[in-house]
């Protein structure tokens, strides 16, 4: 029979956005317990969702801030009816076409898609995302993978990790040793890995993909050699492993320091700061450090702040970023997996966000109208020095050399091209280079996105004109569906929205094609 693409995402995007009332469920054993699964009816075939069946022991009390442990087995029945499961605690910042997702420290939960009548004998890929959110943002239920899910046969798993300072403080001692949220996504492999057969999984067939700080994280993951048998393939998008990824020493420090400050935790021995830590309501750790307040426009090469992953000497060792060397045990197991990596062709526009107001003002930039090079030169360069390599004012004059083009409009994109480049399309490349390099029998692929969404996820009414581009998250739309609500109706009458499910079922059909693949 032939399948109807575009019936079939329209039908889902219907379904969606008016909410489903499913009452068929169904119940399936896994290894770790009983969990309930509720049917959706699409045109072209069913998806069962099972939303929020823990992966993990709730990371509260005093295992906030403490290494993952794995869930015990439960007797009761696990998953719920709603569509959405709660995200890390975070600050709430909602994002058009996204949900907005309750806030709760218990939060260690993922979510199974599964396409049609589910048997263990199916054997399906399974692809499991990591959301992005800069380690500070999102949540597994914001991403609805039913369009993957249908239009390539996969299952497909979301999954939450702490996020922020309970993902990553790191307190510099075996008590409180960081990458907590590193260590949940870990957990939650393991979990697919003894459990995902029970929906017809093949867990020897699985790619793990994400976007931004997800991007990050999949590769990150790439690059620790106890993850064998985790997965097989890893897409890294708009996001790779670099110094942005990996916190160096003085911004974490500096983050240390805010936190103990405003939350009147006193440095002392590390048992007691921890507890002190440990007994706050969770509101307050969030809320206690802003990472643009450390930007000080009067000196921006003094430190910043950072909320991500650090060196523990254990998941991440030193040299991971711009590795000099690229054998050993790391990369063999890099190079054992397939890995795709790539970008948007204007990925830096997301910087147009990440300037704090402050310096704006201090520079008298009214940002909408152009970008002068004083914001390359005086902020985004000295800024990406000091991360990267310390004050080193010859590097930034460097940059802010090459960075030059004729015309106000140009000028302004070569400031944002800047952003991209180091942010996202350089760390990609660098991954891309050494997973070909001395290569195993697995495959490397890249990919240039190039098509803006007109469903942007950064509002395109705040982002000037003169940005060229595929944004930062352009290419999310194609593999989940996002409302289109808050889209007004004149603007959806000039969107081709035929065309634009013809691309979606085009790109997911790569994207799993490379997850049953390579
Ligand atoms: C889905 O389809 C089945 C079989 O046709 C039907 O029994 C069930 O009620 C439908 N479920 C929903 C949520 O519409
Ligand atoms: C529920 O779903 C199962 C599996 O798809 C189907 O066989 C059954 O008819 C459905 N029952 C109802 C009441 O919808
Ligand atoms: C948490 O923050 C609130 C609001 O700032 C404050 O009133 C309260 O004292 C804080 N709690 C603790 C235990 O520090
Ligand atoms: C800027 O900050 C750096 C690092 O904290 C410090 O070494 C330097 O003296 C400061 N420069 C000025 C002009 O304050
Ligand atoms: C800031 O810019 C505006 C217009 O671009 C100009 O009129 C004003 O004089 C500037 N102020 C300073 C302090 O440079």
């Amino acid at each position: 029979m032939r399948k109807d693409p575009i019936s079939l995402i329209t039908i889902l995007t219907f379904l969606l956005v008016r909410g489903t009332r499913t009452f068929n469920i169904t119940d399936v054993k896994t290894p770790s317990g009983w969990v309930r699964g509720y049917e959706e009816n699409y045109t072209n075939g069913q998806v069962y969702r099972f939303i929020k069946i823990p992966y993990a022991e709730p990371p509260i009390g005093e295992m906030r801030f403490q290494k993952t442990r794995p869930i015990r087995e439960w007797t009761d029945v696990k998953g719920i009816r709603d569509i959405n499961g709660p995200q890390c605690p975070q600050v709430i910042s909602p994002t058009p076409g996204f949900d907005t997702l309750q806030n709760d420290e218990d939060c260690l939960y993922l979510n199974v898609y599964v396409p049609g009548k589910i048997s263990k004998d199916n054997q399906l890929s399974v692809m499991v995302w990591i959301h992005g959110g800069g380690f500070v943002f999102g949540g597994a239920s914001q991403y609805k993978p039913q369009k993957i899910v249908l239009g390539g046969d996969v299952i497909v798993v979301t999954i939450n990790y702490r996020l922020g300072l309970f993902g990553f403080l790191n307190l510099h001692d075996p008590l409180a040793p960081g990458n907590y949220g590193l260590w949940d996504q870990v957990e939650a492999l393991r979990w697919i890995q003894k459990n995902i057969a029970a929906f017809g999984g093949n867990p020897k067939s699985v790619t793990i993909f994400g976007q931004s700080a997800g991007g990050m994280s999949v590769s990150l993951q790439t690059l620790i050699p106890s993850n064998e048998g985790l997965f097989q393939r890893a897409i890294s998008q708009s996001g790779a492993v670099s110094f942005f990824a990996i916190a160096g020493e003085k911004a974490e420090e500096k983050t240390n320091e805010v936190l103990l400050r405003n939350t009147n935790c006193k440095r002392e021995r590390v048992s007691e700061t921890l507890s002190c830590l440990q007994n706050l309501p969770a509101e307050n750790i969030t809320e206690a450090v802003t990472l643009t307040e450390f930007v000080n426009p009067d000196n921006i090469t003094a430190e910043i702040g950072s909320m991500t992953p650090t060196v523990d000497g254990y998941l991440i060792k030193k040299d991971l970023a711009y590795p000099e060397n690229w054998d050993g045990g790391i990369y063999q197991f890099f190079r054992s997996i397939d890995f795709m990596s790539g970008t948007t062709d204007g990925e830096g526009n997301v910087g147009f966000f990440n300037i704090p107001q402050n310096v704006l003002t201090k520079l008298n930039v009214s940002a909408t109208e152009a970008v002068p090079k004083s914001v390359l030169c005086k902020v985004l360069a000295p800024m990406f020095v000091q991360t990267g390599a310390g004050n080193i004012p010859s590097l930034t004059q460097e940059i802010c050399d090459y960075y030059t083009a004729e015309g106000v409009d140009e000028q302004s994109n070569k400031v944002f091209e800047f952003y991209g480049d180091s942010w996202f399309i350089a760390p990609s490349n660098i991954m891309l280079s050494i997973h070909a390099n001395n290569k195993e029998n697995t495959k490397t692929f890249q990919y240039l996105f190039t098509n803006p969404s007109p469903f942007p996820l950064l509002p395109r009414e705040l982002l000037p004109s003169w940005l060229k581009g595929a944004g930062h998250g352009d290419e999310l739309h194609l593999l989940f569906i996002i409302s289109r609500d808050h889209i007004p109706e004149e603007k959806l009458k000039t969107i081709d929205l035929a065309d634009v499910d013809r691309l979606s079922m085009d790109f997911i059909q790569y994207w799993t094609n490379f997850a049953k693949f390579g």
